[in-house]
């Protein structure tokens, strides 16, 4: 089956050809996303393969649909991208990769912590030019602190766990909670505000829905203890960034360490190093000393990758079979 790959970088062409080798799908890869703009370039596909970021709404859904598109495959678990209903309405089936390795987002999450909080980034660039001083690079012993686990699925309760052997106390919020993480470990499910009251770092690890839309607002940086870390590899729009941003001037967020962010569309997933980016609160945030940004990065490993396009070319073998495709995310 022809197959427009959109937002394909070096890696993904590696391995989805590689993936690839017994199936013989078409692949045409495209370097740009997704969207109503770009929707043409899937001109004579049967299905197209898509990226975190790329913009599957109504408008791209109907262009794909009169270019007679009728398969959609996620490179990624989270579909908040896709409108579910239009691309049911259209007879568009959509699927995604519903697992991979969680150990790949849950070790860049604990990597932000150490980095963030033994100021791992201002000691490089120190060391590189010769300046040994150890002013500024004071941290704490993650030892016999409290961390808070908000979402305490796969990644979640490998977070807990990675956390657990450095002698962390763990709090988890979640509604609908996990009949193993009360057994893994120091740990202990409470609510949402006292998880927030008690930790010492709190870490975000569930999907965003339209109910957790900014579930760190003013409100919730309150009811943090001051100086907390906060840690976000899950959805950008789980965070109101204007009220961090109030929340790290006041000293009430210590440390903020962010693999997503809500308008990461159009800055991540490119070499932007040659222009002026526009977004003052992303420049902002840029600009303190106690913020770490990484570019949607937690789940680039070459164990979770390969998963990824393994499951990838699956989906699209089904839909070429015409088999029911597991993966299929249900219409709502
Ligand atoms: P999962 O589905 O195994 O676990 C999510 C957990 O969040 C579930 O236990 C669910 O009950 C809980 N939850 C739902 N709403 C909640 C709320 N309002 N408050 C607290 N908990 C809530 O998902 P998994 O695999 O652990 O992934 C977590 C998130 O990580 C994904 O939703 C995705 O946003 C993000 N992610 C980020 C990646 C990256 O590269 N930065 C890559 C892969 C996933």
């Amino acid at each position: 089956m022809k197959v427009a790959i959109f937002n394909a970088r070096g890696y993904d062409r590696q391995f989805l050809n590689a993936a690839n080798t017994h199936s013989n799908h078409e692949f045409i890869y495209f370097e740009t996303g997704l969207e109503a703009k770009t929707a043409p370039l899937a001109a004579g596909c049967g299905a197209v393969c898509v990226f975190v970021n790329d913009d599957l709404g109504a408008e791209t859904l109907h262009k794909l649909s009169a270019l007679g598109v009728k398969f959609v495959t996620l490179r990624c678990t989270g579909f908040n991208n896709v409108d579910l209903p239009v691309a049911a309405e259209l007879g568009i089936q959509v699927a995604r990769v519903t697992a991979y390795s969680p150990y790949s987002v849950a070790e860049h999450t604990v990597a932000l912590m150490l980095m963030l909080n033994r100021k791992l980034y201002r000691a490089y660039n120190r060391v590189r030019d010769d300046n040994f001083a150890l002013d500024g690079l004071m941290g704490f012993d993650l030892h016999g602190r409290t961390a808070g686990i908000i979402g305490t699925g796969k990644i979640g309760r490998i977070v807990a766990k990675i956390l657990h052997g450095f002698g962390c106390r763990i709090l988890g919020y979640d509604p609908y909670p996990h009949p193993d993480f009360e057994s893994l470990g120091d740990t202990q499910y409470v609510g949402l505000p006292q998880l927030l009251a008690e930790a010492d770092i709190v870490s975000l690890h569930c999907p965003m829905t339209p109910e957790n839309h900014h579930l760190i607002n003013p409100e919730t940086i309150a009811q943090m203890k001051p100086g907390t870390m906060l840690i976000n590899t899950s959805r950008g729009g789980l965070i109101d960034t204007p009220a961090v941003i109030t929340g790290i001037k006041s000293g009430q967020i210590g440390y903020l360490g962010i693999d997503v962010y809500e308008d990461e569309r159009g800055i991540f997933f490119q070499d932007l190093s040659d222009t002026v980016i526009q977004d003052d609160t992303f420049q902002l945030l840029q600009s303190f000393p106690n913020v770490i940004i990484t570019g949607h990065q937690a789940f680039l490993t070459a164990d979770a990758v390969s998963q990824i396009c393994a499951t990838t070319i699956a989906n699209l073998d089904d839909f070429a079979a015409g088999r029911p495709c597991k993966n299929a995310i249900a219409a709502p």
